[in-house]
């Protein structure tokens, strides 16, 4: 007997499904989807490679055991909620009414003076995020505009290590991570932004205690390099002045290694707000009724002396 044509078909049948369970089944499923990232801003680029210099910086650091006293990991035990006035529309009785409603403890004349303050005006300061949620849906029925801030909380970032937890795609290309696990000096998962100055990294690394006078941190003078003074200064070598000048006719310049891990330490960023570690990034000067605590221009992260 001749089954060739019921062969043919048996396999023809079988091949046909298994390519619509393998490629056309799929294509529907996934053809369309688009690429879907974890940033708030999509127009940031994020994660990044750390630049060839600070890559090299990296094998510089761990060479010389700085993780051996600085860790790399911001931790962040929660978050609380802030709600500014951006703009009390028309109707200032139902804002008042409404404002009086949030904040109970609060008298008529404040919230009227609130209401009539320059904008924006802060509301409600550390609430729980019921609390600014339920503000929200008071002050909104009422024309006026306002915004809840979302702010980390936790011990490292009251110390000003950063302004939000690390996350794993903080190093991604990094390897090794120097994650580090004692704390002898402060965490460095945010130095870049809190010190963003190389020069200064450069000084504290000669002498720390040329920048920070009772620092303990071990200098790392072998990092630079000291040279007679040629016809010119070098227009790299350091600033140093008083008890820490070096002889007459010296200076002293930072070599290849200084540059790279200052590189490094410049390029160690946590400041990313991506959906895992929601916050709100300060922008704005927010007046309150309580004085600053700072006179530092708002737009300034940090108040720490640089330079
Ligand atoms: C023996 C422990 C120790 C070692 C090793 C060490 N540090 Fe430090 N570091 C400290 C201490 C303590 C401080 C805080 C005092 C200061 O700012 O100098 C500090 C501060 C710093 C700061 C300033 C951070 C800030 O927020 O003010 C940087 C940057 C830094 N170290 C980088 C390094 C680098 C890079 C290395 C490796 C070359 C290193 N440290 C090695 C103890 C250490």
């Amino acid at each position: 007997m001749n089954h060739g044509p019921l062969i043919f078909l048996g396999v023809f049948f079988a091949l046909t499904l298994s390519w619509f369970g393998l490629v056309f089944e799929p294509q529907l499923q996934l053809g369309n989807a688009q690429p879907t990232t974890n940033l708030v801003n999509a127009a940031q680029l994020y994660p990044q490679m750390r630049p060839g210099q600070a890559r090299q910086g990296l094998d510089v650091y761990r060479s010389l055991g700085c993780a051996a006293c600085h860790s790399q990991q911001i931790g962040q035990t929660g978050r609380t909620y802030d709600v500014t006035l951006t703009d009390p529309g028309t109707n200032r009785a139902e804002v008042i009414a409404a404002l009086l409603k949030v904040r109970p403890r609060a008298t008529a004349t404040e919230a009227e003076k609130l209401v009539a303050g320059p904008m924006p005006q802060a509301i409600l300061k550390d609430v729980a995020h019921v609390a600014a949620t339920n503000a929200m849906a008071k002050l909104e029925p009422t024309g006026a505009k306002a915004e809840v801030k979302i702010i980390p909380t936790g011990p490292d970032i009251a110390r000003g290590w950063g302004k939000r937890r690390s996350v794993a795609e903080d190093f991604l290309f990094d390897q090794p991570v120097m994650l580090g696990s004692q704390r002898i000096g402060p965490d460095l998962a945010d130095v870049g932004s809190r010190l963003p100055v190389a020069n200064w990294h450069l000084l504290h690394l000669y002498n720390p205690q040329i920048v920070v006078s009772k620092s303990v941190m071990p200098p790392y003078r072998f990092l630079f390099e000291k040279r007679k003074i040629g016809r010119e200064p070098s227009p790299d070598a350091l600033k140093l002045a008083g008890n820490f000048a070096t002889e007459p006719g010296c200076e002293i310049v930072p070599t290849d290694e200084a540059r790279q891990l200052v590189a490094y330490l410049l390029s160690l960023r946590a400041d990313t707000v991506i959906f895992e570690t929601p916050m709100t990034v300060a922008t704005a000067n927010v007046s309150t009724n309580t004085p600053a605590a700072t006179n530092a221009p708002a737009a300034q992260t940090t108040n720490s002396v640089v330079k």
